[in-house]
């Protein structure tokens, strides 16, 4: 099952379905100097636009920022970040050890320790500079859209980042880039009746940063999946 996909031309980047999945992962250091071909973004979009949704509304917008409008943007968002927190939802308790576990790896594969602070403080602030990626991306949806259209924009974004996998890309979804939602409207002249959901850094992986190659472990499925009768 891990023999590449015969795509006329894409033999060097496509995987097989399963191994895509296994391969992605949240990338947080880019190589800055590399772009992304915007070829290979159309076609990932192309396929990602195949991901159902309610009523086929297709409810996901994105933004993508590079060059000069990417660093206006990074600038803006770095002015914030350093003067305020971000208007992120707080984690209910029931979930906040698992965010602690995941401090814990992708610090540590930094050699960040727990308690150093200013330390954590710079690494957090990366976020904002889409950790160092080309291409920046804004994920939006429609604000009179409702939670059952939020899955819509997930499938799509979930297939986008497989696709982009497939294409040697490296991929992180942020939520900390919502969290300066006015600046981001501002920077990318998105219309007030779109909403800002997340961020998504696009870029190659730099291969010597161990964050990157780290594998964040998941629940055993029985503690998110219930079978009843079967
Ligand atoms: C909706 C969403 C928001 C996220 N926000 C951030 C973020 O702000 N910063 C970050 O470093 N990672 C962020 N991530 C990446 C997650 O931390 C990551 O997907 C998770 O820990 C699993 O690791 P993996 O993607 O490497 O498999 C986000 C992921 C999702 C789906």
């Amino acid at each position: 099952m891990n023999r590449p996909l015969s795509v006329p031309g894409l033999e060097e980047f496509v995987f097989d379905l399963e191994e895509v999945i296994r391969e992605r992962r949240s990338t947080r250091m880019f190589l800055p100097d590399r772009p992304v071909p915007r070829k290979l973004v159309d076609e990932a979009l192309a396929l990602a636009i195949r991901a159902p949704s309610n009523s086929n509304i297709q409810p996901w917008h994105l933004v993508f920022a590079s060059g000069a409008a990417r660093d206006r943007l990074v600038a803006a968002l770095l002015r914030e970040a350093r003067s305020k927190p971000p208007r992120v939802p707080l984690l209910p308790h029931a979930f906040a050890h698992l965010r602690q576990e995941l401090g814990a790896q992708v610090y540590g594969s930094m050699g960040i320790a727990r308690d150093d602070i200013e330390a954590r403080r710079t690494a957090v602030l990366r976020n904002w500079e889409f950790f160092g990626a080309p291409l920046a991306g804004v994920v939006c949806m429609h604000r009179d859209l409702g939670r059952v259209d939020a899955i819509g924009v997930g499938m799509f974004l979930q297939t986008l980042l497989l696709a982009l996998t497939a294409r040697g890309l490296g991929t992180c979804v942020q939520v900390s880039i919502a969290g300066y939602p006015e600046t981001v409207h501002t920077q990318l002249a998105i219309p007030p009746e779109l909403s800002v959901l997340c961020g998504l850094a696009v870029g190659y992986p730099d291969p010597t940063f161990p964050a990157n190659n780290l594998r964040i472990g998941r629940q055993p499925i029985g503690e998110n999946v219930t079978f009843l009768d079967c």
